[in-house]
């Protein structure tokens, strides 16, 4: 948070053509509070480590359910990447749906598949471990064989 007050700080004194100096404007002609405006931008920078962990998590997971990399197959009670697409709650819904949620979508595809098709044979090495985290479910390592 003092980052983000900081960041807003530094807009204010000298905007840009960047996203914080937009909401500051929007902010300084009352359409947001100083709360809000806050909160937005710590949700910016808090976004950014957002697409990390689910990478992470999803390749723990691919690593946990290989059949998954081989064949997918439909089972309720599995990981399974080719179940009909339902809808989730992943990125929330309604007015504060995640503005970030197309670009981590995007991020997590790229580094996938990339990590995937340079590394065949990807292989757990050790026990991952998580990270204790009230908001967020990280892994603290996932140690791998390339
Ligand atoms: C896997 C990645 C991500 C997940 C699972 C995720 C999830 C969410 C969720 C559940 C919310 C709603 C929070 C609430 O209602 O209180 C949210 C809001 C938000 N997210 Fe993300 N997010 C991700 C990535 C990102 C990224 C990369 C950015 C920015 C670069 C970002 C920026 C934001 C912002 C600014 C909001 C607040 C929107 C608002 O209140 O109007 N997120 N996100």
């Amino acid at each position: 948070m003092e980052g983000a007050k900081a960041a807003i700080a530094r807009r204010r004194a000298a905007p840009g053509p960047d996203v914080i100096s937009d909401l500051i404007r929007v902010r300084d002609g009352d359409r947001l509070s100083e709360t809000e405006l806050v909160t937005l931008v710590w949700q910016l920078v808090l976004g950014g480590q957002t697409p990390a962990n689910l990478i992470a998590n999803a390749v723990e997971a691919l690593l946990a359910h290989p059949d998954q990399l081989a064949a997918p197959r439909a089972d309720p009670d599995r990981l399974d990447l080719a179940r009909d697409e339902a809808a989730h709650l992943g990125y929330a819904h309604g007015p504060h749906f995640c503005l970030g949620a197309w670009p981590a979508r995007l991020q997590v595809r790229i580094a996938l598949t990339a990590l995937l098709r340079r590394s065949p044979g990807l292989a757990p090495a050790k026990t991952p471990e998580r990270m204790p985290d009230p908001g967020t479910w990280r892994l603290a390592s996932l140690p791998v064989v390339l």
